[in-house]
């Protein structure tokens, strides 16, 4: 006689997303197995009473009882019927409810840094969003973009451009695309062998951290700065050293003794957006000869200027010392999270050896395509619209500042995707942010951004908004916010 189950049994489990029926009956069986629900020798009553008793169909339960046969739960001979065949020392396997509290995580000293690190986001629901950070449909090239990459699709299937791949540094065909655009756009010194393909700058700075600090190092960084470097570079538990920015940049004479790494934007200094002047450039290259420290060069804005070209990429200068590190991000598809960097060959030798630990290889198909746009000419059409419609958009909120809010400091970017404004004084950074939240507008406030006192800053991020809702922004914080200091 099979043995009643009772109420030990007690109906199917809540089904979880996407399971197939038999499956959750299987795993009903399973967890009663392994909780001691049922227990090890107990026979299990005849198919058509037990289907019944869990309101499903024969086949179904035919099935579940199957899947556990195989995974030895049950085991099923004809004479004494379907038995429960695991011991109950198995019960301490019991599964536990995912969203059980259980003990604090036993986290690395890494993650508890970088995430001690981030800003919670402010939510969203604004008439206007002037925050930095956000993607600009123009600087979607959707019809060259999707052309290529199903002509890569397509023809990465075929040998041998498939055992062709280059694995941990990218495919030779995009970093001799890249070196080309390089050298002929930036006045860089690359050859393709100096090039390693990365899901964009913060890809880069994370594998370039790990290889180079630890506790004990100092990394060097702009201040104020942007914060995905501080963070990666933090991470590692090196010390950081921030080098105070002014007028015209980072302060060579600032610049510490001993460093392993400097973080620099010298095309457009992130966030106040001024160019590091030829003289400076010089020292820093000379500080970093004379501290055997690398450069890591932030091209971030390079192909995004407003008007004149950005001043020549430092990597040109001292190719030994300076990494390069560019993205397409935000130039190209957001999406893509396509980006590279450009080191002397034997750092590219070191990364070469520390990535299959990581991520293996870049996105080959990804990487393929950006090789196509890039050498048909695509890439640089795209560039041409796109940063049109932007210096149209910069010079709309210039305007409407320069009218609305005349006392305002605002930097005309060269180049890049945001405006850096010193506030009037008398008004916090804090002050302007909350009451330009009232007013339906969120701005991003600079102090963040900065270990060492500066005077109240706010980004504005201009390039995704179209002209008359950049109008509308600037006229809703005029109501709110002085417009000089007198006003204030
Ligand atoms: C200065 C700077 N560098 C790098 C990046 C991001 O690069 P990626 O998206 O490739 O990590 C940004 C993007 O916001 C940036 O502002």
């Amino acid at each position: 006689m099979p043995e009643p189950l009772g109420g030990r049994l007690e109906g199917l489990r809540p089904a979880l997303p996407g399971e197939a029926l038999h499956a959750r009956v299987a795993r009903t069986l399973r967890e009663a197995i392994l909780e001691g629900t049922l227990t090890e020798g107990v026979r299990l009553p005849g198919h058509r009473t037990l289907a019944a008793q869990l309101g499903v169909s024969r086949n179904t339960l035919v099935d579940a009882l199957a899947q556990l046969g195989a995974e030895g739960y049950v085991q099923a001979s004809p004479r004494s019927g379907t038995r429960v065949a695991v011991p109950g020392s198995t019960r301490t396997a019991a599964p536990s409810s995912p969203a059980a509290p259980d003990t604090p995580l036993p986290l690395s000293a890494w993650a508890t840094r970088a995430l001690a690190g981030r800003v919670p986001d402010a939510g969203g629901g604004y008439a206007v969003d002037f925050r930095v950070g956000q993607p600009v449909p123009d600087l979607y090239p959707a019809g060259a973009w999707a052309q290529a990459l199903a002509r890569q699709a397509r023809e990465a299937g075929q040998a041998p451009s498939l055992a062709d791949v280059d694995t941990e540094l990218g495919p030779l065909e995009t970093r001799r695309a890249l070196a080309a655009y390089l050298n002929a756009e930036r006045g860089a010194r690359v050859t393709p062998g100096m090039v390693m393909l990365t899901g964009g700058t913060q890809a880069s700075l994370d594998a370039l951290a790990r290889v180079f600090l630890e506790e004990g190092r100092v990394a060097a960084t702009e201040d104020p700065t942007y914060p995905g470097a501080r963070a990666a570079l933090g991470a590692t538990g090196a010390s950081l050293c921030p080098v105070p920015v002014d007028a015209d940049g980072l302060n060579p004479a600032a610049l510490p003794g001993r460093a392993t790494l400097l973080y620099l934007t010298p095309g457009a200094q992130y966030p106040t957006t001024v160019a590091l002047p030829a003289a400076r450039q010089a020292e820093v290259v000379a500080w970093a000869r004379g501290a055997g420290a690398f450069i890591l060069e932030d091209d971030y804005a390079a192909d995004l200027h407003h008007g004149a070209r950005p001043p020549a990429a430092l990597q040109g200068l001292a190719p030994e010392r300076v990494i390069l590190l560019g993205t397409f991000s935000k130039s190209l598809a957001p999406v893509t999270r396509s980006g590279y960097l450009v080191a002397p060959e034997r750092v590219i030798r070191v990364l070469a050896g520390t990535r299959p630990l990581t991520d293996r290889a870049p996105a080959t198909l990804d990487a393929l395509a950006l090789a196509d746009v890039l050498a048909s000419g695509a890439y640089a059409r795209h560039l041409r619209r796109a940063r049109q419609a932007i210096r149209h958009r910069h010079e709309v909120l210039l305007a409407a500042l320069a009218a609305s809010l005349p006392g305002w400091r605002v930097t005309p970017a060269r180049a890049g995707l945001h405006v850096h404004v010193t506030l009037p004084p008398g008004l916090s950074e804090e002050a302007a942010v909350t009451r330009a939240a009232q007013a339906g507008v969120a701005l991003t406030p600079a102090a963040p951004l900065a270990r060492l006192p500066r005077p109240p800053a706010v980004l504005l991020a201009f390039a995704h908004l179209p002209p008359e809702r950049l109008r509308e922004g600037v006229g809703r914080l005029a109501r709110v916010l002085p417009a000089s200091p007198q006003a204030g």
